[in-house]
């Protein structure tokens, strides 16, 4: 699964970095190499930022939902996504499927049922929660703080710790009213499940494990699952009109609604058995996908998965700053396919390279035009044109007849032999910056034999010792399309239309035989397979994200000018 994301904004390239490229290359790699994979996917679409998006536009939540839904789904077909479903929370299967999941939950006597005051904004006529209400965070004293994150300090909070709490709806001071709500009993579930269960995890990136064990050691409390809004998935139970189902109860529950849809017959086989359950995130989510729904799953018991890894993704930066949508310091997936057709890949590469796998890392538009340049035009597109270039050159593009095979020649077809197992072994330890370095490794390995065997010049006096030399740096050019597929599905198309090479390679031929290309097959024209980027465009995608900065500034004095002015710096 990849993490469901808010059908409140479109995606940037910080989602696809952290989340939604590993978690492709991931999924396609296992179809390469047999396994039947299920990619999952869809829109969160409810959740209290939708209802306050809709509200600034004085639109309806469904409204803001259609929008981004569409916008979203488009931008991962456009990236190459291979979901084999891109749902969305606000349909009928999942509304079905969570309220029977609560309902079961329910009938088996987990939740506890708490009467408490919150807050009540009189203006408004609703109850705030979450994201509704702000205010400043106890801890680090943040005036943004919401009622259920503080997001510069990262404390999680619920919305009494707040301190001068204010409606984000009305800007009102709230007032105390009474609720009902139902809660998981966290603290119970960890003593008798999730202390040993997480204890047990010692594969788990370290990341991950670290605010796991974080949260337990401080020791969890119950948690509402349910809350008081009109957005949402309705609470199935008598008396509970104007409750929804707590969004991170239900979104995902999504994962399995989406499996339902695509698969009505076997749904339920994909959820149970030896399936390994495995959750694409960034770590932002860690808590929900390491705590909360496996508890969830737990508790439901009859035979649910749990997961067996949570490869959580630390955040990608732009030039040096965080991302921020509200101040549009970002680069929008839907604008990059606009502005760079036909380099899909390039994107894929480059966030790949830089995948913030283990620290939050940084994307500049200087590094993705170096990449471009010297290692996918330098290196890739290089190797292929060569190779490409000459068999038309030399055999009108006819794979020719080996003579004997060298030691170089031998030694290089058995080093290439080995990348199926090498790219997977570093795929299934998620690390796809290692993954994609070793793919490159194979486009070096061609590289050299070229430059060391020098076809174009022994062409004058041993011409049958180059028909071996091509039909050797063929198979590589061949290895290389079905290698590449995972990370670069379009050039892997195109690296196949090239070569002529019909169905699919799949990773154990290349590890079983040195005949991915036979002699005598025709092969076709040399096409480019990347572009040489150029100043200017790299220029104009810096002046696009310096242009935010100089209208946020201009927004942020017109705010300034009339509220006090700053205290001096200390
Ligand atoms: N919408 C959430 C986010 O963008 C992710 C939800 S993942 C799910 O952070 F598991 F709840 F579906
Ligand atoms: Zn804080």
């Amino acid at each position: 699964t990849a993490a469901l994301p808010y059908a409140n904004g479109p995606v940037h390239i910080g989602h696809l970095a952290g989340v939604y490229i590993p978690a492709d290359i991931h999924a396609r790699v296992q179809r390469l190499r047999g396994e039947e994979v299920l990619f999952i996917c869809g829109s969160d679409e409810h959740g209290v930022p939708i209802t306050l998006r809709a509200r600034k536009e004085g639109v309806t939540s469904q409204d803001v939902v259609d929008r981004y839904h569409k916008i979203i789904g488009d931008s991962f077909r456009d990236l190459g996504i291979s979901f084999d479903i891109y749902s969305r929370t606000s349909n009928q299967t999942h509304k079905d499927l969570s309220q029977a999941f609560f309902k079961n939950l329910y009938d088996k006597g987990v939740f506890r049922e708490i009467r408490s005051e919150q807050y009540f904004d009189e203006q408004a006529g609703q109850f705030l929660a979450d994201r509704y209400i702000v205010g400043t965070c106890p801890s680090c004293k943040n005036e943004g703080a919401y009622g259920d994150q503080c997001e510069k300090c990262g404390s999680t909070l619920s919305p009494t710790e707040l301190l001068n709490p204010k409606s984000a709806l009305s800007g009102t001071v709230p007032v105390m009213r009474e609720t009902i709500n139902w809660y998981l009993p966290l603290d119970e579930i960890q003593e008798s499940f999730l202390n040993e269960w997480i204890g047990g995890k010692s594969g788990w990136k370290s990341n991950v494990l670290g605010q796991c064990k974080s949260w337990l050691n401080e020791g969890l409390r119950p948690r509402a699952m349910t809350r008081d809004l009109e957005w949402g998935v309705p609470v199935p139970l008598e008396g509970a009109d104007g409750k929804v189902l707590y969004v991170w109860f239900e979104a995902p529950i999504g994962y399995i609604s989406a499996t339902k849809e695509l698969r009505p017959d076997d749904w339920e086989q994909w959820w149970t058995g030896d399936s390994r359950l495995i959750h694409f995130i960034g770590k932002d989510n860690i808590v929900f996908h390491c705590i909360i729904f496996p508890a969830m799953l737990h508790l439901r018991g009859d035979g649910y998965v749990l997961p067996e890894q949570v490869p959580a993704n630390e955040f990608l930066n732009i030039e040096g700053e965080k991302v921020s949508t509200s101040r549009n310091w970002a680069v929008w997936v839907h604008e990059y396919v606009k502005d760079f057709p036909d380099q899909e890949d390039v994107l894929r590469y480059v966030l790949c390279s830089n995948a913030p796998e283990t620290k939050d890392n940084d994307f500049t538009w200087k590094d993705f035009q170096a990449r471009n340049n010297n290692e996918l035009v330098a290196i890739f597109g290089n190797f292929i044109n060569r190779v490409v270039v000459l068999t038309n050159k030399f055999y009108e593009g006819i794979v020719p007849n080996p003579s004997s095979f060298s030691d170089v020649d031998n030694a290089t077809l058995t080093e290439l032999k080995a990348y199926p197992a090498v790219i997977s072994s570093s795929v299934e330890r998620y690390r796809f910056r290692e993954a994609l370095g070793e793919l490159m490794n194979v486009a070096r390995l061609g590289n050299k034999y070229l430059a060391d065997e020098e076809p174009w010049k022994v062409i004058k006096d041993n011409p049958e010792r180059v028909q071996t030399q091509m039909y050797v740096a063929l198979q590589i050019a061949a290895a290389l399309s079905s290698l590449c597929e995972p990370f670069l599905p379009f050039t892997a198309a195109k690296l196949s239309r090239i070569l002529k090479i019909e169905t699919k390679i799949d990773w154990k031929t290349v590890s079983q035989t040195s005949e991915l290309i036979p002699s005598g097959h025709q092969i076709g024209e040399a096409e480019l397979l990347f572009a040489k980027i150029e100043d200017e465009e790299i220029q104009k995608q810096r002046d696009k994200l310096e242009a935010t900065k100089v209208a946020n500034k201009e927004e942020i004095a017109s705010a300034q000018a009339e509220t006090e002015p700053q205290k001096e710096t200390i």
